[in-house]
């Protein structure tokens, strides 16, 4: 792999120039603590981060800028935590607090990690994509099958039937950025969370 990786270092550089800022990790996990981000939260987070490195790191196409999905993975329920008593729609204030925060293209990514803004997927993956997709993958801090995640989901957000039809819909869009990724992946769905595990990253099944 350490070819394509150089490849991606390469095109990194191109689009560096095109953003605004991207928060370190140190940052990022400061902001968590500043929102008060509970702790399983945190360790979901930190999860789907592994999970959208990983896939980045073996994705056939290049092109994304790594520190750019870290922060978006890392960041993506940042409102989380108080959505659960505000009820907001925690995707697109985590958006704006970003935006707010002077990282808009981080912002892009968070507000898109539920629903992504168009399924009509362009030549090579975004930074979205990915992370829209790890978070399909992670239940609590556990890599899932999509299948797992979105049963859960049904099970704890699909009180009404329209609801569970805007469940359903999700489930149908994710099975597609499904199989979009691992069109450019040599290795398939089922076999991440064992790849990852044998990788040391911490891909432990609950
Ligand atoms: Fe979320």
């Amino acid at each position: 792999m350490k070819t394509k990786f150089n490849v991606h270092k390469a095109k990194l550089n191109v689009h560096k120039s095109e953003i605004t800022a991207i928060p370190s990790d140190a940052q990022c996990r400061k902001m968590m603590a500043e929102t008060g981000t509970l702790q399983n939260m945190v360790a979901h987070s930190l999860q789907v981060q592994r999970v959208s490195l990983f896939i980045a790191d073996h994705l056939e196409a290049g092109g994304l800028n790594r520190e750019l999905l870290s922060a978006g993975a890392l960041l993506h329920d940042i409102t989380k935590t108080r959505s659960l008593v505000t009820k907001e729609d925690h995707a697109r204030t985590g958006e704006a607090l970003l935006a707010e925060k002077g990282y808009p293209e981080v912002g892009r990514i968070v507000g898109q990690h539920v629903f992504l803004d168009s399924y009509l997927f362009g030549r090579e993956p975004s930074e979205a994509e990915v992370v829209n997709y790890a978070d399909k993958r992670v239940l609590h801090d556990s890599v899932a099958t999509l299948t797992e995640r979105m049963e859960y989901i049904v099970e704890r957000y699909g009180a009404s039937p329209e609801r569970r039809d805007l469940i359903q819909l999700l489930w149908d869009r994710s099975l597609e950025l499904e199989l979009r990724l691992f069109k450019l992946l040599s290795f398939a769905p089922d076999d991440l969370a064992r790849l990852m595990e044998e990788n040391g990253d911490a891909a432990i099944r609950g």
